[in-house]
């Protein structure tokens, strides 16, 4: 195993994470919040829509780094198999929330969410803007979760025996 390629993935991928999950918890602990208090419904669109567009495009970029380091990770290490042992759910964690937000940003945001936020906030934006704020603390946590799992797990603390 090319030792200095394979530390370089894990850099990357750690970097990569740190900024896609340390946006995450920004929009939702501080931003989504401030918007929620903004006066009139056309002021929080507007601002929402300016600061999670161009956060869309940082998470796309540091989405599609931590899924290349992490595949290249899995291929280097031979470890394929761990998706086979429950010991490794972390493993399954990660592909999951990397799923979960690449489908999100890629697939469903383009096509269909930001259609539905923008006639769901029209008419009901508390409503709107309680649903997305849920939505945002539970991928939150459960990429908080899953980094968890992954720095103990990756450094031999694997929770289940
Ligand atoms: C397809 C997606 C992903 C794959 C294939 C993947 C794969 C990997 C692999 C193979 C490792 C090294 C494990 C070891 O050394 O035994 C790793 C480490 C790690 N991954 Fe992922 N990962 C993915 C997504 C994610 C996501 C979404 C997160 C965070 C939410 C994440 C956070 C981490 C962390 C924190 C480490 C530990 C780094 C360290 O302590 O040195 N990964 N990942």
């Amino acid at each position: 195993m090319e030792f200095e390629t394979y530390s370089l993935a894990r850099v990357v991928h750690v970097i990569a994470v740190i900024l896609w999950i340390g946006g995450v918890a920004m929009v939702t602990t501080v931003i989504i919040p401030a918007v929620k208090k903004l006066k009139s419904k056309e002021d929080q669109i507007k601002t929402f829509e300016e600061i999670e567009g161009k956060f869309s495009l940082q998470a796309k970029i540091t989405t599609l780094l931590t899924g290349l380091s992490g595949f290249y990770m899995l291929f280097e290490l031979d470890a394929w198999s761990r998706y086979l042992d429950y010991r490794f759910w972390w493993i399954h964690a990660m592909t999951l929330v990397w799923i979960l937000f690449t489908l999100v940003l890629y697939v469903l945001e383009p096509l269909v969410l930001h259609k539905l936020f923008r006639n769901y906030a029209e008419s009901n934006p508390v409503k709107t803007f309680r649903i997305m704020h849920r939505a945002h603390w539970i991928l939150l946590l459960l990429s908080l979760i899953t980094t968890a799992g992954a720095v103990a797990g990756s450094h031999g603390w694997y929770w289940f025996k």
